[in-house]
């Protein structure tokens, strides 16, 4: 029997066996490697660690109902993946060795997949670092992409039950012209003394406002933001948010079922006009809103009253889980299921 408490996994780094790693080293990348060691060896003059040459990624593998496992839209994260590397001058990675690093980093840790009808996922996580070292500001010449998995739970620790989430307009995690439309480490740097004064004011996260006139709502925390009102799913358009995958997708579902779908600036007046609220990605996957608080005039924004999720949150949830854990067929080629 597994020693692994599924139930109770939490959003977090687990110790699995195996991580993947590749350099690229006189302008190409070289083979796979497989380490099972925590550490990498860094230079003391890296640009990842003075310069901010540094990328991310996170992808979702689940176990299936009919016990095959699936990862969630590879090749879309590969893609944003390059769109953050050209973003910070490092090399992309070709689509192909991206998808291989990823097969091969899950069936590793095969057995830190979490098994069906637990609320768990392996979460998986490619990293892009410059490696070469350099002292005056440019892009290094040498640089590591990683990818290490590990089973996690909710982020928010309600799980699919309402959070609460606040408003700030004294911080801004990406300037409009800047770093906000992909996945690089700096943007979550900026994003945590918002983040952290929220969870100590009582809040699961910071919602962040577009950084130029702090009248529209950009996302909230690492997560995409999104409201429901007449039939309609609406979610932010701005060039600082990140072009989440989870909303991207729900956006295919929310027009299947039939509702119209808006991507248009939200003017933080128009919280008012919503049904119901809601976070999304992939750690987030949906987590409903109850309670928007403007933190600097103490405006509430009240949703789903009896403590429960909106019925049409609760319907987008369940068919993105659907497809993602093979319940529903998945039309769109989303799917990579593991030979
Ligand atoms: N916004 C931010 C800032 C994030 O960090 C994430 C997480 O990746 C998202 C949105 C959601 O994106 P995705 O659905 O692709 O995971
Ligand atoms: C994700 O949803 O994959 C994220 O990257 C969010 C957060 C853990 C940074």
């Amino acid at each position: 029997m597994s020693a692994i408490d599924w139930k109770g996994l939490l959003f977090g780094y687990f110790k699995t066996d195996y991580n993947i790693r590749c350099s690229y080293i006189n302008g190409k990348w070289g083979k796979l490697e497989v380490s099972d060691s925590e550490y990498i060896t860094l230079h003391i003059a890296a640009t990842c660690l003075h310069y901010g040459q540094e990328a991310f990624e996170g992808m979702k593998a689940f176990t299936g109902i009919d016990g095959k496992i699936r990862i969630f839209r590879l090749d879309e994260n590969g893609k944003r993946m390059n769109r953050s590397a050209l973003g910070l001058m490092m090399p992309e990675i070709p689509a192909e060795l991206f998808r291989e690093a990823v097969i091969k980093a899950v069936k590793l840790n095969i057995k830190h997949i979490p098994p069906h009808g637990h609320g768990a996922s392996l979460y998986i996580r490619p990293l892009l670092i410059g490696t070469g070292a350099q002292v005056g500001v440019s892009p290094a010449k040498e640089y590591m992409f990683l990818i290490f998995v590990g089973p996690v739970g909710p982020y928010f620790k309600e799980g699919f039950s309402p959070v609460r989430m606040q408003i700030v307009k004294d911080f801004d995690r990406a300037a409009p012209l800047g770093t906000g439309s992909i996945k690089v480490g700096g943007n979550y740097a900026a994003s945590l003394r918002a983040g952290d004064r929220a969870h100590q004011e009582g809040y699961a996260s910071a919602i962040f406002l577009d950084a130029k006139e702090k009248k529209y709502i950009d996302e909230a925390g690492p997560a995409n933001f999104f409201g429901i009102k007449n039939n309609t799913y609406v979610t932010p358009d701005s060039v600082s948010i990140l072009p989440s995958i989870t909303n991207m997708s729900l956006r295919v579902i929310a027009e299947e079922m039939g509702m119209k779908v808006e991507k248009r600036q939200i003017p933080v007046e128009e919280l008012a006009e919503f049904e119901e609220v809601g976070a999304c990605g992939t750690a987030a996957v949906i987590s409903p809103i109850c309670k928007i608080v403007d933190r600097e005039t103490g405006k509430e924004y009240i949703y789903c009253k009896n403590g429960k999720a909106g019925p049409i949150s609760e319907k987008l949830y369940n068919k993105l889980k659907g497809i993602q854990e093979g319940l529903e067929p998945d039309k769109y080629g989303w799917i990579t299921v593991l030979e």
